[in-house]
């Protein structure tokens, strides 16, 4: 009885800790919003959640370790539209998104600021633009490798100037921003979920916002749109994945304390500080994060394959 009693609690999800891989360094965007969403899935989950980075090539090395990871809900990821762009970015990958993935739900939508080290010499983003095309081969910009979200911020802004910068790759904004904040580094697009608190502390200097309207968490930063970059919009959209063959009971479960997590006023009110965007909760399920992630690769594949930019 006693040995029957014990497999009939191993079998139900979770009775031990649960792993959350995040692609990009600890301290950035997207580790800051795993470790936000973790404390409380893991309440509701009766487990703790371990918030594990596993960094590389633009976070394809995490996204393969979770496709080969073991399929029973205690392995899961988050990640950004990478996760959209890396099938046309790196030709050699090793996973398919489309075939290798349960799918939990969307998570988070999160718009980026086009940062600067505290003492670059501009004061607004057309001094900025003036500045960086006049010492083009001196300016230098960070971003988190190939099928980053810093990386593409930093081709639309480089495309929409029509410069080419000298640019420098971390394994995550999270050491890109301390370059930055040290000086070794002079500009970096990033996500707000970083980058509000450094902005309203003064540690870097911010030249715009990337979607058309203002962000309530810095009111007083305008648009890039506003400032003549017309439509220079990039919002970065956030999904949760487990491996392929994960039981659905199991994601059932883990989706349940996803959405729970969203709708936690402290994890909502720490959002709205940061100007990051819950998405309706018909986003957060499975389908709504199958149906956005294959219209994504759809958007995304011919744009990278018609820029030519490859890893290989
Ligand atoms: C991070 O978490 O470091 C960023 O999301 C990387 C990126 O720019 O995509």
């Amino acid at each position: 009885l006693i040995g029957l009693s014990s497999i009939a609690q191993a079998d139900v999800f979770p009775s031990r800790p649960i792993t959350l891989v995040v692609p990009f360094a600890a301290g950035g965007p997207t580790d800051v919003a795993a470790r936000m969403i973790a404390i409380p899935m893991g309440k509701s989950l009766g487990q703790t959640v371990i918030v594990e980075n596993t960094v590389g090539a633009g976070g394809t090395v995490a996204t393969q370790r979770v496709a080969r990871a073991n399929p029973d809900g205690y392995t899961i990821f988050i990640h950004h539209m990478g996760m959209a762009t890396a099938p046309a970015l790196y030709r050699k990958l090793s996973f398919d998104p489309l075939k290798d993935f349960e799918y939990i739900g969307q998570v988070i939508d999160v718009p980026m600021t086009m940062l600067a080290r505290k003492d670059f010499p501009a004061n607004n983003l057309q001094e900025m633009i003036a500045y960086v095309k006049a010492n083009k081969d001196k300016v230098s910009l960070a971003n988190a490798g190939l099928g980053a979200v810093s990386h593409l911020c930093g081709m639309l802004f480089q495309s929409a100037i029509g410069v080419e910068l000298n640019t420098i790759p971390y394994k995550g904004t999270g050491p890109a921003m301390n370059d930055l904040m040290g000086g070794q580094v002079d500009l970096l697009c990033d996500q707000t979920t970083q980058t509000v608190p450094l902005v309203k502390e003064g540690r870097v200097k911010i030249y715009g916002v990337t979607t058309l309207k203002r962000l309530s968490a810095l009111p007083n930063v305008p648009t890039m749109d506003e400032q003549g970059l017309k439509g220079f919009e990039v919002k970065v959209w956030h999904g949760i994945y487990a491996p392929k063959g994960t039981p659905k009971p199991t994601v059932d479960k883990i989706n349940a304390a996803l959405r729970a997590a969203l709708q936690d006023p402290a994890v909502k009110q720490r959002m709205t500080d940061l100007s990051v965007e819950i998405p309706s909760m018909d986003k957060v399920t499975p389908q709504g994060l199958q149906t956005h992630l294959e219209s994504e690769i759809n958007k995304w594949g011919p744009v990278i394959r018609k820029a030519g930019i490859y890893a290989d």
